[in-house]
């Protein structure tokens, strides 16, 4: 019997990526896709017309507790902050005896405690800092939902494994959104506002992965869901950051101005540096978005043979730019 996957998001950045990779190295694998309506499914099955779909959302709790009973591994790339999804998730697959992969994100870690704009040293290592990691407050971003993956498959038997990306940047390649959050939304606002700039000096670091490089870590995740003695780790154990290295919010402010000046979009490739009440003037999650620090090490995948090899942040940063400037065209 072929191996059933139940992806939630494939009409997303992520999990269009990632179910990519997923259809193109495992035709072998029956995958159902969760979409939220017709227009997604007919985009999702046009692109990868072996897939089934599934129309309905995260909120469809009895939808979700069918497809988990029937899959043997859940992945759920839709949201890492929709907390009332996961119980019927874990619990369908307490009867299936499936794994789930749920994505996470560094919001978690999020730091602004040396003010925002600048940076703050701590660095969290998925394997040295776990415990640390795994029982950050509550009031962590994202922190409520990891809580319950984890509790939930401590309750129901059920191994979990969180995938806890940071900024990820590249074009998705998925039929249906390819854009991804934070550096899409501050090229917007620098386009709108005219001029660059920073929430504070713009020093906080953030780390980033290429969208490619998450796809291939939710794959492997997959496929080690799927050995019968794999090397993964699952449970409170199982958590994974994916990275592939960092930067102060300054130097991809002043790199998207002299792209976007390039395009003569902006007259000077100056980068002001913004209180964060003007910077929530462009954007309402500005301080979140550009203002902390999200410091993470991906240990734990690297030791199991996972590194990234997608584009780097500035190869990958003209076209994302270029997409920005082509979405704000009349
Ligand atoms: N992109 C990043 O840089 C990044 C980094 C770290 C973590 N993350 C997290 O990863 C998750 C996925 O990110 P993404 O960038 O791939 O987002 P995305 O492009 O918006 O993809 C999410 C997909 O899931 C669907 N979806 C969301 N909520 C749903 C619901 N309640 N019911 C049914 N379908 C639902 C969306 O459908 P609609 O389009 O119809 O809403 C979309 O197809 C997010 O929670 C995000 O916070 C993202």
């Amino acid at each position: 019997m072929p191996a059933r996957i139940f992806i939630t998001g494939a009409a997303g950045y992520v999990g269009g990526q990632t179910t990519g990779l997923l259809m193109s190295t495992h035709p072998e694998y029956e995958v159902v896709a969760l979409v939220r309506n017709e227009e997604q499914a007919l985009k999702v099955k046009g692109r990868w017309p072996e897939i089934n779909t599934v129309i309905g959302t995260l909120d469809d709790h009895a939808i979700l507790r069918q497809e988990s009973t029937k899959a043997a591994v859940v992945l759920q790339l839709a949201s890492s902050d929709h907390i009332s999804c996961i119980e019927p998730l874990i619990s369908g697959l307490a009867t299936s005896g499936g794994k789930m992969v749920h994505i996470s994100g560094t919001g978690v870690l999020n730091d602004a405690s040396t003010g925002f704009g600048n940076p703050a040293p701590k660095i969290f290592d998925d394997v040295k800092d776990i415990e640390e990691i795994t029982s950050l407050d509550q009031s962590a971003l994202h922190r409520n939902v990891d809580d319950a993956v984890i509790t939930g498959g401590k309750q129901h038997n059920v191994p979990t494994a969180i995938i806890c990306p940071p900024l990820i940047y590249g074009i998705g390649e998925g039929p249906v959104k390819k854009r991804s959050i934070q550096i899409p939304f501050l090229t917007e606002a620098i386009l709108k506002r005219g001029r660059a700039f920073t929430v504070g000096d713009g020093k906080n670091v953030w780390d980033h992965i290429h969208v490619s490089d998450v796809a291939k870590a939710c794959v492997f995740l997959v496929e080690e869901a799927l050995k019968p003695q794999g090397s993964a780790q699952w449970g409170p154990t199982g958590y994974y950051f994916v990275e592939s290295g960092e930067f102060a919010w300054r130097e991809v402010s002043e790199a998207i101005a002299q792209l976007v000046k390039e395009e003569g979009k902006l007259e000077a490739a100056d980068v002001d540096p913004l209180s964060v009440d003007e910077a929530l003037k462009f954007h309402p999650w500005a301080p979140v978005l550009w203002g902390g620090n999200c410091r993470s090490r991906a240990s734990r995948l690297r030791s199991m043979g996972w590194k990234p090899e997608g584009p780097t942040l500035w190869e990958a940063l003209p076209a994302m730019v270029k997409a920005e400037i082509a979405a704000l065209k009349p």
